[in-house]
């Protein structure tokens, strides 16, 4: 039987609209929304109904085709049409400032406006494709990592992972889940320790629903347990996503990462991050110069709903942190395992890309 992974897309264009997985229903349903207009793809980003690096990144890049559909309706001259979906292109980039898969990918939409050399129907229709074919290639590099990412995962191993870098958080197969799922295929006697990931909870809601879907052995803990169970020997390795890697390896991702980071340092334990190349931005020295989200309290005060704390204390609700590259093992991209010194690596694995 074809894995749960295999029969989805988390996001996918159809005809003139965009369908993607509503993420912030699961665990309880897997139910898929249509975003019909440019606005309401900003809000699905920022409001993460898509969510996850990679995913946000097409995401975006259908934003740009929602936008350029809706001005197509002003009749507007080539040059307007053009000026005015520029600016729209840099408004869907704001909706989350952290995972620069989103910049990288509407920035490929913006190449295409700009070379493009047809009518107002032919830019919709080159952005159409150019969207598709992220779309396609994201499954397929994620296939990489997760094959490039099994060559070191030991046999038997328990991975710890952290938020959902899965097939969720990608158009499919994901990026630290696909390590997972492509060492499972090797060897069905490795597990995953999930770990909830507070405060929005992806690693309960996301990364425990895909795995068991895929009949993937997994054991869902607190993020205060890790290093608990770091201690009594019961993790081999970890495994976790990014959205934002600074040229100096540098690593932005879900806040709490870099507690796993430094737990699995104390315990010898490797720490590899997987993430596709869209996820490095040489443009930044180091992961001081990210931008990290704030996000609303409401997540932090409130779960499902109803509040679990004094009504009028202060909150703060960073989405990410940075976990410095000096605790990172390895970089698993689409081009191999990017190791230290990453200054020196990610500089000469971009220079092979040109
Ligand atoms: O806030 P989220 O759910 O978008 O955060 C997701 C993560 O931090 C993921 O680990 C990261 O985007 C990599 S997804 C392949």
């Amino acid at each position: 039987m074809a894995e749960f992974h295999s029969k989805i897309k988390t996001i996918e264009w159809v005809g003139n609209y965009s369908k993607m997985v509503d993420q912030t229903l699961l665990p309880y349903e897997f139910k898929y929304v249509n975003i019909t207009g440019g606005q309401q793809m900003f809000d699905a980003i920022k409001n993460m109904i898509v969510r996850g690096a990679p995913a946000i990144g097409v995401a975006g890049a259908h934003g740009v085709v929602l936008f350029a559909q809706e001005l197509e309706k002003e009749h507007l001259s080539r040059d307007e049409f053009v000026n005015k979906l520029l600016d729209k292109v840099d408004y869907i980039t704001t909706s989350r400032p952290t995972a620069v898969n989103l910049m990288w990918a509407v920035e490929k939409q913006k190449e295409v406006i700009k070379n493009s050399k047809s009518d107002i129907k032919g830019i919709i229709e080159e952005l159409k494709q150019n969207a598709i074919k992220l779309e396609d290639e994201d499954i397929a590099i994620n296939k990489k990592i997760g094959d490039y990412g099994a060559a070191v995962v030991p046999k038997g191993a328990s991975i710890l992972t952290h938020c959902n870098a899965g097939a969720l958080a990608t158009v499919g197969y994901g990026t630290a889940l696909g390590v997972v799922r492509s060492a499972f295929a090797n060897d069905p006697t490795i597990q995953v320790f999930a770990d909830e990931t507070r405060p929005r909870q992806q690693g309960a809601r996301i990364t425990t629903f895909e795995l068991t879907m895929d009949g993937i052995p997994t054991t869902l803990i607190t993020d205060g347990m890790c290093s608990y169970f770091m201690k009594k020997g019961m993790i081999n390795m970890v495994v976790v996503g990014a959205d934002r890697i600074a040229a100096n390896g540098d690593t932005a991702n879900k806040i709490g990462t870099y507690t796993v980071a430094i737990a699995a340092k104390y315990h010898n334990i490797p720490f590899y991050v997987a993430a596709p190349l869209s996820t490095i931005d040489v443009n930044i020295k180091t992961g001081d110069e990210i931008v990290i989200e704030e996000r609303s309290h409401e997540e932090v005060t409130h779960i499902n709903g109803k509040i679990i704390c004094a009504p009028d204390v202060n909150v703060i609700n960073p989405g990410f942190d940075v976990t410095p590259h000096n605790l990172i093992t390895g970089i698993i991209t689409e081009k191999g395992i990017l190791r230290p010194d990453y200054n020196k690596s990610i500089a000469d694995v971009f220079k092979l890309l040109k």
